[in-house]
């Protein structure tokens, strides 16, 4: 009865499992060949298992013991066929496999004529993200066009992670010391998970990131505006004092464009009022989570590098939210494209 109940659950598990990836990754071309590979290595499984179980099944009750023959069964040694087959069959199949897997690494690892070029630096636990061309950087909320491939040149400030976006690409390294190459295209708008692939410290789980995908006149828009964008002028007495405090401890770390601040040991904040989420990816931008955040940091992502500021009056820490939430490019909101 447990055994039942077990089977349904696996088999439950898997049909979710299975329906959830395929409806993800068919609309990214480069991640269809690794889906068409799976679905090879399903069919052969299949066969295998089938061809197995059913010989298995066959023997057990075709020459089951049955009342009364008491006669010891042929005894033979070897037999050259069945051994044949049985080395041919795994041979040609995985023959058939590895030509298959060479194909599909060819066309995901060749280089895109015309492709955004996108610099990645991984770091202990958030992610760094330049436009090549257009010279922006963009920490943790990476956003392109869509329907343009993307290349990203892959790197590491510190240890080995690995940059995995399940919905558009396959996961790929980033080694300090090393440049590797990732290559995707999202095919629809929308707001892309994420993850770091590599166990790489306390706050491995939480070192996620965000693909805003946007229509192509919508990304231009962006760029342009964003290339143009100077940080606005704080507009209240308190967000005034935001930026105050923001320059005296921020700033060594954090940049936002168009101010003093300069820092690049921790994410660009220019345009920190568009930003969907905080602690790269960790939980949404909501002023309870930045205060929470800046207050102490480790306490909701373990091992993070940034500082508590336990020390900053409640009062500082409104007038620092004030002035973030006010660094914003008008005109943008990515909190309603759907997730993928
Ligand atoms: Cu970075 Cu795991």
């Amino acid at each position: 009865m447990y055994g039942g109940r077990i089977l349904v659950a696996i088999g439950a598990f898997l049909a979710v499992a299975l329906a959830h990836n395929v409806s993800i990754v068919t609309d990214a071309p480069l991640n269809r060949e690794v889906l068409n590979l799976l679905v090879w290595v399903l069919v052969f499984s299949v066969i295998i298992f089938a061809g197995v179980t059913g010989a298995l099944l066959y023997t057990i009750v075709r020459f089951r013991r049955r009342p009364g023959d008491d006669a010891l069964p042929p005894q033979f040694r070897e037999n050259a066929r069945v051994e044949f087959s049985l080395t041919l069959i795994p041979l040609i199949i995985v023959l058939v496999l590895f030509v298959l897997t060479a194909q599909a690494l060819v066309k995901i690892n060749r280089p895109i004529a015309g492709a955004l070029g996108v610099e990645v630096t991984a770091r202990q636990f958030w992610w760094d993200f330049v436009l090549t061309e257009e010279g922006l950087r963009l920490s943790n909320e990476l956003v392109i066009p869509v329907g343009r491939p993307v290349e990203v040149k892959l790197t590491s400030a510190d240890v080995i992670h690995s940059f995995w976006i399940p919905s558009l690409a396959g996961k790929t390294d980033a080694i300090p010391g090393q440049t590797t190459y990732n290559r995707f295209m999202a095919t629809k708008p929308g707001n892309y998970y994420g993850y770091c692939a590599e166990l790489c410290g306390a706050s491995h789980a939480n070192m996620r990131f965000r693909v805003i995908a946007l229509e192509p006149t919508e990304y231009q828009r962006f760029v342009d505006a964003y290339r143009a964008y100077q940080a606005p002028e704080p507009k209240t007495e308190r967000a005034r004092r935001g930026q105050e405090v923001f320059q005296a401890r921020c700033a060594a770390c954090h940049a936002v464009k168009g101010t003093a601040a300069t820092g690049v040991l921790g994410p660009d904040l220019s345009i920190f009022g568009n930003r969907l989420t905080l602690a790269s990816g960790v939980v949404e931008n909501t002023r309870e989570n930045l205060i929470r955040w800046i207050k102490d940091p480790t306490s909701m992502k373990p091992a993070a590098q940034m500082p508590a500021f336990p020390d900053l009056s409640d009062a500082d820490l409104e007038a620092l939210a004030d002035y973030l939430e006010s660094l914003k490019l008008e005109g943008f909101d990515f909190r309603t494209l759907p997730r993928f």
